[in-house]
């Protein structure tokens, strides 16, 4: 019953800490080994003799992103991912190029909090509270401008300026993860079937269709 309740308060405290942010280091660094056959909550510890000046490094933000696309904005991302170094220290960052009037579509951070900054051009940035609310929260920013996107809340970007646009995102997590709404919805592997959807967005089934297509 003791080791029961031991147990319980371990778990709690676990989780509870889990919530604010990824977990504090033990160590100096941890860089990522991805081969490592360990699953732990990131990823395992290459050995830190083996650490090299280029697991902490990443070249290429000064380089834009194509924007031919449906949605006009490309995001470089540099997290875990690309630089191994990150593993276990909270943090990471993108580059996002919009061209003019692109979007970067409503989506969530399921991990992190953002706070972006304009480099070129003007957007305009907003972010939804939760229910039942759903306030919107909007503003225009200039070069230079930053702003603050609450961890897991849906928001956007749009270039309402006159030529491309960029912004730098930091976020609070080596590996934020990304869940863009429409894609989710819509574009599902398998498909959420379209009388559910159609039922939910309280429209027709073709309407659906002709979405779902898309994605
Ligand atoms: C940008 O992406 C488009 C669409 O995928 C492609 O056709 C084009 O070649 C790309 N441009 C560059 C410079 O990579």
């Amino acid at each position: 019953m003791t080791s029961y309740l031991v147990l319980v308060c371990v778990l709690v405290a676990i989780s509870s800490n889990a919530l604010a942010s990824d977990p504090s280091p033990l160590q100096d660094f941890c860089v990522a080994d991805p081969t490592g056959p360990v699953m732990v909550n990131g990823f395992a510890c290459k050995d830190a003799k083996l650490a090299q000046a280029t697991d902490f490094f990443f070249s290429g933000l000064h380089l834009p992103g194509n924007t031919s696309n449906p949605v006009g904005s490309k995001v470089t991302p540099v997290n875990v991912a690309q630089i191994p170094g990150l593993n276990t220290l909270g943090i990471s960052l993108a580059r996002v190029d919009y061209a003019p009037w692109g979007v970067n579509p409503p989506h969530t951070h399921p991990r992190a909090t953002e706070i972006l900054t304009v480099i070129e051009g003007t957007l305009e940035v907003g972010f939804v509270t939760s229910n039942p609310e759903n306030r919107l929260i909007t503003k225009v920013l200039q070069k230079g401008d930053v702003f603050v996107f609450p961890v897991n809340l849906v928001h956007y970007q749009k270039n309402v300026g006159t030529g491309n646009a960029v912004a730098i995102a930091a976020l609070s997590s080596q590996n934020p993860g990304v869940i863009t709404v429409a894609n989710a919805v819509f574009g599902s592997k398998p498909a959420i079937a379209n009388d559910l959807l159609a039922k939910s967005f309280q429209t027709d089934t073709k309407t659906i269709d002709l979405i779902q297509s898309k994605f």
